[in-house]
């Protein structure tokens, strides 16, 4: 079903063979994993790589597939989770954390443990999933072997040093001892050669306005040429796309300086490896020191995270420093305040079955006065017709169409959240696939922002697209949005449900995800007619069997 099932198989099989013989592991670790997008998947791969070659056992489990009890009987186990939205638990950790949390919850007084916290400092809870269940884990008895570490964006170092000293500790402890023995089978789906350090250098050969120009949105339709490049995707993974700053801003950035134009290297490191464009925390932090009677130190001193993201919308950089005016940090002092400049990750608009050797997004471009988003405006304007763009896959295991053809799909993706669902229909059609499939989607007008219009018709008529429920909220006075169009099909949503249908969610995580999710429990509440806890029983049943599953941001 997904590269992650049959490295899992895989590992089994090890296990099996491992201790069937005299050279049965010292000690196996279990990784348990909390992730929203897959780097922990990722991380967990290679740990189980890093203690096979240490002589140790390992294997990998969703943190939401490990009961306490079973956590309980565990003896050396690594925990690595990401954090989802404001400070919660990702989706597949959340049962997970409930349970712990219970009064009920075993001692884990046989439990030596490490976490490793995955996070975007960006964020007000930066590793807060990784923090709380370090905590817990603790609480209920359990031995920390190795302190937690919390790694950046930029991950892959931090993790790998992590990972290092903590199988180290685990092989002393145990005396476990290195094998020369290779991993026993490769992952089903090898990882791509392709990463952030080295992307794929690829040629765009599409750039299509799909929204209509009279809209206030510009919604944008990318092709991406794959040729020899061996990435391999499913529909609903992601594609990381590394972007370039826009050339006319480092030149500002620099004059504003002071410094000259005619320094290549210092072009080139604000072009390619800081982010100019938004302010980090310690450039604010900085320059509310520097400049406590600035207005922006006011926000700082007397507002919420809140009131401060509202001052901070449409201002960059270069408007920081010129509001900071004399008292702005020169170059030398600057460079060290801005973040590396990160790639960013878009779900995948096609299927591989559909459209072989080249790989589709969905984007938004970011534009509101003068500020503009680093690479929706980089893929927008700033490609030449003979460059490349430097991108790498991001597999995203869970969010895949069901491994049964036969199985329905509910699809709920307004805005860009429609990109991977595109991609989900196109390959359901691909494989003939004769499950049922119903989509959710809307943006403000039908006239203006009606994306794909064409391709879902064709694939209504197609029969592959059997339901399609739209939900424009600003052709009306009053709002109308997807869960809207969820609560007039009540009935037949959870129809659908009993018949085993799956249920996915795109888009916006801060306000529409959570909407969503409310509607579909009032949904269930309302048609299974046996309460609140009820329904929440039943979607965490749904979440559970992986048949409800979001990819939201
Ligand atoms: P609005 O901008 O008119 O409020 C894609 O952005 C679509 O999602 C738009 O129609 C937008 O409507 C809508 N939207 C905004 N907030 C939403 C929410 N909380 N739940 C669902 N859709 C929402």
């Amino acid at each position: 079903e997904s590269w992650l099932a049959g490295f899992l198989a895989g590992v089994a099989a090890a296990g099996r063979r491992e201790g069937a013989g005299s050279d049965a592991p010292a000690a196996t670790i279990d990784v348990l994993i909390g992730t929203q997008t897959g780097n922990a998947e990722l991380v967990a791969e290679d740990i189980v790589a890093g203690a096979r070659a240490r002589g140790l056992g390992g294997r990998t489990a969703a943190l939401d597939d490990v009961t306490p009890d079973a956590l309980a009987a565990m003896s050396h186990v690594i925990v690595v989770t990401s954090t989802y939205g404001e400070g919660e638990m990702p989706d597949n950790a959340g049962l997970f954390w409930e349970a712990l949390q219970s009064d009920t919850a075993p001692r884990l007084e046989g439990v030596r443990y490490s976490v490793l916290g995955l996070g975007d400092r960006g964020y007000d809870d930066f590793c807060q999933a990784a923090k709380l269940i370090d905590t817990r884990l603790e609480q209920l008895g359990a031995t920390r072997v190795h302190d937690r570490v919390d790694c950046d964006v930029d991950y892959e170092e931090p993790a790998t040093e992590w990972t290092a000293a903590v199988l180290d500790l685990v092989a002393a402890e145990t005396g476990a001892t290195a094998t020369a023995a290779p991993a026993p089978k490769a992952p089903a789906r090898p990882r791509s050669a392709w990463n952030k350090r080295t992307p794929y250098p690829s040629r765009l050969t599409t750039n299509r306005l799909l929204s209509s120009p009279h809209s206030a949105k510009e919604i944008r339709h990318y092709e991406f040429d794959l040729a020899d490049s061996g990435i391999t995707y499913e529909a609903g993974d992601a594609l990381a796309v590394v972007p370039l700053n826009d050339e006319q801003l480092v030149t500002d950035l620099l004059t504003h300086l002071g410094e000259s134009g005619d320094q290549p290297e210092l072009t080139q490191l604000l072009r390619t490896e800081r982010e100019i464009r938004t302010p980090s925390k310690e450039l604010i932090a900085d320059l509310v020191e520097r400049a406590p009677e600035s207005e922006l130190a006011s926000v700082v001193a007397h507002g919420d995270r809140s009131d401060l993201d509202s001052w901070l919308w449409g201002r960059d950089v270069l408007d920081l420093l010129r509001d900071a005016g004399p008292k702005a940090p020169a170059l030398p002092e600057l460079l060290p305040l801005l973040r590396p400049l990160q790639a960013r990750q878009y779900s995948i608009s096609s299927s591989p079955l559909a459209h072989p050797g080249s790989v589709h997004l969905t984007v938004a471009s970011v534009r509101y006065d003068r500020y503009e988003g680093v690479a929706s405006t980089y893929l927008a304007d700033r490609v030449g017709a003979d460059s490349t763009v430097g991108i790498y896959l991001q597999p995203n295991a869970s969010f895949s169409v069901p491994a049964d053809d036969s199985s329905p799909m509910i699809m709920i993706g307004p805005g860009t959240g429609i990109a991977p669902f595109r991609g989900f229909l196109h390959e359901r059609a691909a494989r003939g696939a004769s499950g049922r499939n119903w989509l959710f989607f809307g943006d403000r007008h039908r006239e203006t922002d009606f994306v794909y219009e064409d391709e879902l018709t064709l694939l209504r008529d197609q029969g592959v697209l059997t339901e399609l429920d739209l939900a424009f909220s600003r052709d009306q006075a009053e709002k109308i949005y997807v869960q809207t169009r969820m609560r007039e099909r009540s009935r037949e949503l959870y129809a659908w449900l009993e018949d085993g249908a799956h249920v996915y969610v795109c888009g916006d995580a801060s306000r529409m995800a959570k909407d969503v999710e409310t509607a579909l429990l009032g949904v269930i509440a309302e048609q299974r007619g046996r309460g609140d806890d009820d329904a929440a029983e039943y979607l965490a049943t749904l979440r559970r069997a992986k048949r409800y599953v979001r990819d939201v941001y």
